[in-house]
């Protein structure tokens, strides 16, 4: 039997400079695809493949996740005073349970790996799932439920999610080498942080934002020090731990929209407004008229 995941862990750290000035006094998590925020669709996802233990790491400003995730009773009792009754069920539905968040803060940002180590008194002696609430995943089943499946068949271990990339991307992300491919699931043998040049990517698959790793992360992140970029990696930490551990990566059945970047976030907004069936006809009349007033596509 693998050690079942219950528990995730969401880094919400990141100052959001990318987005200013909407992230001047709200934190970037708290953007919405639509009218779910990030941090609520990687919550989404993280619970329909079976968590129930989610762990923020949280930094100065970014007291409005807290309060997003605790019940909102003036609001409530307005919404069932004026007979609001689907919104209330929304609101109910969203809610995890009584002691089912935990939250802690990164006090500098030293990097994505430091911030995950910033949550192991949390986490514990256990596996756990690791979701970057920027990567917004568009997939059925979700995309952490598809690598759980992966982590089942595979007898535990640690497991990436993994997506194809235009070559000219692969700098901006962590990059897999790949073997032994079985269906949609592979080992990984290798890895490379921000590659520099093309040349030195061992593939065009890159990490996507979506871990399953062993609790044994937590000591190699604490023996290293700052990689590409000034920062404490995670990925250093998961090459040294793949010394020991096995890393399967699955090519994920959907699609990532970096919504850490404007045209991914916009991207999303699109990609998801045209699917749901309250608004997808009326939003797509609207963009034909946008497109064919700016001269089509
Ligand atoms: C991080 C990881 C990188 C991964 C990326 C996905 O980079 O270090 O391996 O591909 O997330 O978004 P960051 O986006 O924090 O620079």
């Amino acid at each position: 039997m693998v050690r079942q995941i219950k528990t995730a862990v969401f880094p919400v750290a990141g100052l959001g400079t990318r987005f200013l000035p909407a992230t001047k006094a709200m934190p970037k998590e708290m953007l919405t695809v639509v009218d779910r925020p990030v941090i609520q669709l990687a919550v989404d996802e993280a619970r329909e493949a079976g968590i129930e233990h989610f762990v923020f790491v949280t930094g100065r400003n970014k007291g409005v996740i807290e309060d997003h995730f605790d019940k909102q009773y003036e609001l409530e009792s307005t919404l069932r005073k004026r007979g609001k009754s689907a919104e209330l069920d929304m609101l109910e539905q969203d809610l995890p349970a009584a002691g089912q968040t935990s939250f802690t803060r990164q006090q500098e940002p030293l990097g994505l790996g430091h911030a995950v180590w910033c949550a192991r008194n949390l986490v514990g002696n256990e596996p756990f799932a690791l979701l970057l609430p920027d990567m917004v995943m568009h997939a059925r089943p979700g995309c952490l439920k598809q690598m759980m499946d992966v982590y089942e068949a595979r007898g535990g271990g640690n497991v990436l999610a993994v997506e194809e990339v235009p070559w000219d991307q692969v700098s901006r992300y962590g990059v897999v080498g790949a073997k032994n491919w079985n269906g949609n699931a592979f080992e990984i043998d290798g890895m490379v942080e921000k590659p520099k040049k093309v040349e030195d990517a061992p593939s065009n698959l890159i990490i996507s934002g979506r871990y399953i790793l062993q609790p044994e992360i937590f000591s190699e992140i604490e023996k290293q020090e700052a990689g590409a970029g000034g920062e404490i990696q995670i990925t250093d930490a998961m090459m040294r731990l793949m010394k020991q551990q096995p890393f399967h990566g699955i090519k994920y059945n959907g699609t990532t929209y970096d919504c850490g970047d404007k045209i991914g976030f916009l991207a999303a907004n699109v990609a998801f407004a045209l699917e749901r069936q309250d608004l997808g006809d009326g939003f797509r009349a609207a963009l034909k008229r946008i497109l064919a007033s700016q001269g089509g596509l």
